[in-house]
C-alpha cells in the first residue's frame, strides 16, 4: 500500500469526493454541486484529502465558528479503514481548529455509529448531549461530543 497524503481540498477534488460520498451515503450524498458550494466556504470551511496514490480515500471538514470549531465530515473508503488513516483526518481537523485559535472542537454522530464513537472517544472527546429520536427515519439518537483543544500558542506561557 503506498503512503497516504493529506492536502487542502482543491477544486479538481470536487468529482472524486462527490464520487466518493456517493459510495459512502448513498442516497444522502453531497452533490458535486454541494461541494463546490462548501470548497467556496473558504476560509471559514475548510476540507483536508486523503489520497492513497492517485486515489481519495478520505476527507474531513471543519467549519470555524471562532471560539467553537465543528467537524462538519470525517470519512475513509471502506477498503482504507481500520489503518489509522480516520485518526490521521481527525488530527490535521484539531491542528487546523487549534491554529485557527478554536478553544472546542465539537461534532454531531449517530449513537449507532460504532467505528465513528471508538475514533472520537479515543482522542478525547466526549459526550455533550443528546439529540433524541434525531435522525429519520428510523429514530437513531444523535450525540453530541466536544473535545477542549490545547492551547499551545507562541507567546503562551
Ligand atoms: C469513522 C471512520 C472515519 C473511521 O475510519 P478508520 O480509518 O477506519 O479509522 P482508524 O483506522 O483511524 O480507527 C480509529 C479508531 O476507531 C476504531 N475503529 C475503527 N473501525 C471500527 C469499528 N468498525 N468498530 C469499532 N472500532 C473501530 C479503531 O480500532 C481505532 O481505535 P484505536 O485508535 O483505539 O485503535 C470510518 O469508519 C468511516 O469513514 N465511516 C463512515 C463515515 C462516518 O461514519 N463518518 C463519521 C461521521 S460522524
Amino acid at each position: 500500500m503506498p503512503p497516504a497524503h493529506l492536502h487542502r481540498a482543491r477544486w479538481s477534488d470536487v468529482g472524486p469526493l462527490a464520487a466518493l460520498e456517493a459510495r459512502l451515503f448513498p442516497g444522502d450524498a453531497w452533490s458535486e454541486a454541494s461541494w463546490w458550494s462548501e470548497l467556496a466556504g473558504r476560509p471559514r470551511r475548510e476540507y483536508l484529502v486523503l489520497t492513497v496514490g492517485d486515489e481519495v480515500a478520505g476527507y474531513a471538514g471543519l467549519d470555524d465558528g471562532g471560539d467553537v470549531a465543528d467537524v462538519m465530515t470525517v470519512a475513509v473508503a471502506p477498503e482504507h479503514r481500520g489503518r489509522g488513516l480516520g485518526g490521521v483526518l481527525l488530527d490535521a481537523l484539531e491542528d487546523e481548529a487549534g491554529a485557527r485559535g478554536a478553544e472546542h472542537l465539537m461534532l454531531e454522530v449517530r449513537a449507532d455509529n460504532t467505528a465513528a464513537l471508538a475514533l472520537y472517544t479515543r482522542r478525547g472527546f466526549a459526550e455533550v448531549l443528546r439529540r433524541r429520536g434525531y435522525y429519520r427515519p428510523d429514530g437513531t439518537d444523535a450525540l453530541v461530543l466536544r473535545k477542549t483543544l490545547s492551547r499551545e500558542r507562541a507567546g503562551d506561557g
